[in-house]
């Protein structure tokens, strides 16, 4: 396995024996980390860190695991830099990339991300954009993996916003090893019929599937995993709020949601979550529309199927892996 000098911009780069390999790693990293063993073989790099959308997760895992390999980084915040407003992204990146080894990017556009890394001449690494996440799933398979043993055959049952970044993602690796994924939504959050008919020609070849569903009963029956994410994501005006919570309210993962599943189903979101009013959105929210919860409600996510601090611990390991893996030679 070589992925020496290589971008992680989408899942659907990467082979199921990639995918598999980077899991692997990560765990190899934790169990290194949890015994104290010094692993900073990667000393004398540095990596910059853009962030054009706020982090506490990907940006906290990437700062850690830089250092821990041994690495500088810089972290460049959403209103820190000159990128996209006097400097274009392909100048910024051929500048980024004289001065570093690998840089991260979060923010809009799939397709910033992937001219960040035909022009900056090192590893770029997609921390999040409109379209994919793909930091997330290394950690989101992990844990099922702890969790679960292994992904093949687990039925995943993604509610929410299916057409953005968490629900493709998670589509995609789904299809990429071998797992039965469903998106239980409104049909007007169905994701995109061209990303479907890609992952169900992947899924056809791993023995996984992709079902598109708007009825929770029959969406939630015999799941392994329920997934939500927030229903509105970051860059999302204000405005779209009335429409998903009364299109979404009936898709939220609640205890009716997880007696169709599985009795040992686990809870999984990427977080932040609204499931309480401890917010200032959630509280705004309330004061607006009445709700106290969201997508996901408190009994689940502080119950136990609730896996989301694990989930959250991993990413971290999986960042570091992906960086490891790509800034590495021979890694
Ligand atoms: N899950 C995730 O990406 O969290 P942050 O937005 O805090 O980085
Ligand atoms: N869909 C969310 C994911 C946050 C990790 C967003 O883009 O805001």
């Amino acid at each position: 396995m070589n992925l020496y000098k290589r971008s992680f911009l989408k899942l659907l780069d990467f082979s199921p024996e990639e995918i598999r390999y980077l899991v692997d790693l990560s765990a190899e990293l934790k169990d290194k980390k949890k015994r104290g063993i010094p692993h900073d073989e990667l000393r004398g790099k540095n990596v910059a860190l853009i962030f054009e959308k706020t982090s506490t997760r990907t940006r906290c895992s990437f700062e850690v695991a830089a250092s821990d390999l041994g690495m500088g980084s810089t972290y460049l915040d959403p209103s820190g830099s000159q990128i996209g407003k006097k400097e274009s992204i392909k100048d910024t990146a051929r500048v980024l990339g004289r001065m570093y080894d690998g840089i991260e990017y979060r923010g809009y556009g799939q397709k910033i991300v992937e001219q960040l890394a035909q022009y900056s001449g090192v590893p770029v690494w997609n921390g999040l954009t409109n379209e994919f996440h793909p930091t997330q799933m290394i950690a989101d398979m992990l844990t099922i993996r702890e969790k679960k043993g292994d992904f093949s055959g687990l039925r995943l049952v993604y509610m929410g916003d299916a057409r953005y970044n968490m629900g493709n993602s998670l589509m995609v690796v789904c299809a990429k090893l071998g797992m039965h994924y469903v998106a239980c939504t409104h049909k007007d959050y169905f994701p995109e019929a061209e990303l479907v008919e890609t992952c169900r020609k992947i899924a056809a070849e791993t023995g996984g599937s992709v079902e598109l569903c708007d009825d929770v009963a029959a969406g939630c029956k015999d799941a392994d995993v329920i997934y939500t994410d927030v229903w509105v994501s970051m860059g999302e005006p204000d405005s779209v709020w009335e429409e998903r919570i009364k299109k979404l309210s009936p898709y939220q993962v609640n205890a009716a949601a997880f007696s169709y599943a599985k009795p040992d189903a686990i809870f999984m979101h990427c977080l932040p979550a609204f499931h309480d009013l401890d917010t200032t959105i959630g509280k705004e929210i309330h004061e607006k529309f009445g709700l106290t919860e969201m997508e996901v409600t408190d009994e689940i996510f502080e119950g136990p199927m609730s896996v989301v601090f694990d989930e959250a611990e991993n990413r971290m390991h999986s960042i570091k892996a992906v960086m490891y893996a790509t800034l590495k030679e021979g890694a």
